[in-house]
């Protein structure tokens, strides 16, 4: 499984990129509103950081407005992916993308059916977004269980990217389910690798090593 970093914020990609475990960033509107930068400035500086996809978003709902923002996005840096709204529109500039090999993320996905025709559109990958299923009282990680099914059983090279994921329960059962990759929050990741009772037993180490005769030879 891949690790997407869902933040465009350059301390936590930085830190967490030391560590070997960032394959990927994800963005959105919402995630650049929070950094008080320029869209393109920030994106920029994230390519160089991180070899692997990066994802950016359009902001325009008309065909040619997400074709005219995708291609200048594309440009930015080699790594780029542009993230295109799942409506009919985003559909065809889809379709349309596919064909000038610009990649794709097609994002809001809340069902089988918006997952399967952005695949079929040609979308590179394609964003479930767990939690937010989950906030209306759905299952957020069945979604990611059966559109895994339906895109193995049609031979689709899209890559499901776990989104909007909120807890390590998330993480753990979107591995489960077959995601390709999991987008993580920055301020989620630094969870995944701590436990209790590791804390507990390097303490517990520490202190019993106080015992142990310091023999110099
Ligand atoms: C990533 O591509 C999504 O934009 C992000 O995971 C959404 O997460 P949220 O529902 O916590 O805002």
């Amino acid at each position: 499984m891949k690790f997407f970093l869902d933040t465009a914020n350059l301390e936590e990609i930085k830190r967490i990129n030391r560590l070997g475990l960032v394959d990927g960033i994800t963005t959105n509107p919402t995630i650049i509103s929070k950094e008080n930068r320029g869209f393109k400035e920030v994106i920029k500086e994230i390519c160089t950081l991180v070899e692997g996809p990066v994802s950016a978003e359009v902001i325009g709902l008309s065909v040619d407005e997400m074709l005219s923002e995708a291609r200048d996005i594309a440009t930015w840096a080699p790594n780029i992916v542009v993230k295109i709204p799942m409506t009919e529109e985003g559909l065809e500039a889809v379709s349309q993308l596919s064909q000038e090999g610009i990649k794709t993320n097609v994002t809001l996905i809340f069902s089988v059916a918006q997952g399967l025709m952005a695949a079929k559109a040609g979308a590179t990958y394609v964003s479930p977004f767990v939690g937010r299923i989950d906030d209306i009282g759905e299952d957020g990680i069945e979604l990611i269980h059966h559109l895994k099914k339906t895109l193995r059983i049609y031979d689709f090279t899209t890559e499901i990217i776990a989104a909007s994921i909120r807890s390590i329960n998330h993480l753990e059962k979107a591995a489960l389910g077959g995601a390709d990759i999991a987008t993580i929050p920055g301020t989620l990741l630094p969870k995944l690798w701590t436990h209790p009772l590791t804390d507990n037993g390097i303490q517990q180490f520490l202190s019993d090593w106080e015992k142990v005769p310091q023999i110099t030879k």
